[in-house]
């Protein structure tokens, strides 16, 4: 199994947390120079764990074009398989919307100029991260909505693009009823598992810290919505996450 997106850089029993994925692999996403940086150093003391990095919507007012340096440089690193994560976040500050655009804008660019996956956060902003996709002509660039939060429509319409969406914790709340709906209604084909850690632990661990092996209960609702098995959900979304992240593993 993978987890597909998690912040690795306040754990202080990495190795624990890590090793109880067993075979199973992690990716793990940087916000801001700081934990970019920090991606860069885990992908090279784990084998298991491969690593994106990109300018978080939430950082962008202390974002340089320096750190947008650092990530091009990066980019052809073997273990660096996408850019993220990036995105709008229009939940809080309304201030930076301009802002915010710019530097997705930027990533995207630098997404299409190295063929490289891109990790979308994007709250509060589905019509605004739809119209700069469509703007931006991303066509032949593989997309993952993390953490998706909209509507199952809103879903059908990315699907225009080379779209998966990352399923985590909120699937298994009770209130998670629009993620319900995604779950079942989109093919597993296009459904990747993540955990979002140290965030947006499932049930049964709601409000505790979340680590990477927690994608397991994910799996576990997900088979639940659509009447899978579960051996098959974890096959499906590892060949899934193999594909959309280009990872350097056989199938
Ligand atoms: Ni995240």
């Amino acid at each position: 199994m993978i987890d597909t997106h998690c912040h690795l850089d306040n754990f202080e029993n990495l190795d624990e947390i890590i090793q109880k994925m067993g075979n199973g692999k992690i990716i793990v996403s940087g916000c801001n120079q700081k934990t970019n940086e920090f991606v860069l150093k885990i992908i090279e003391q784990y084998s298991n764990v491969y690593g994106t990095i990109g300018i978080h919507p939430e950082e962008v007012l202390s974002a340089l074009d320096e750190h947008l340096e650092y990530i091009e440089k990066h980019l052809n690193h073997p273990k660096i398989v996408g850019i993220g994560e990036i995105g709008l976040d229009y939940h809080y500050d309304l201030d930076c919307k301009d802002l915010q655009k710019k530097w997705f804008k930027k990533q995207l660019t630098l997404a299409k100029k190295y063929q490289k996956t891109v990790v979308i956060h994007s709250r509060d902003a589905a019509i605004d991260t739809y119209n700069i996709l469509e703007e931006e002509k991303i066509d032949c660039i593989k997309i993952v909505l993390h953490c998706y939060s909209y509507s199952i429509e809103m879903a059908k319409r990315f699907q225009k693009f080379h779209v998966m969406f990352g399923i985590g914790g909120v699937v298994t709340f009770k209130n998670g009823i629009k993620l319900k709906e995604v779950v079942q209604d989109i093919d597993i084909r296009y459904l990747l598992l993540e955990t979002d850690s140290p965030y947006l632990s499932p049930e049964p661990f709601r409000g505790k810290v979340n680590e990477p092996f927690n994608v397991y209960y994910v799996a576990q609702k997900i088979a639940e919505i659509k009447g899978l098995t579960l051996e098959m959900v974890l096959e499906k979304t590892t060949d899934n996450a193999i594909c959309q992240f280009d990872l350097p593993i056989k199938l």
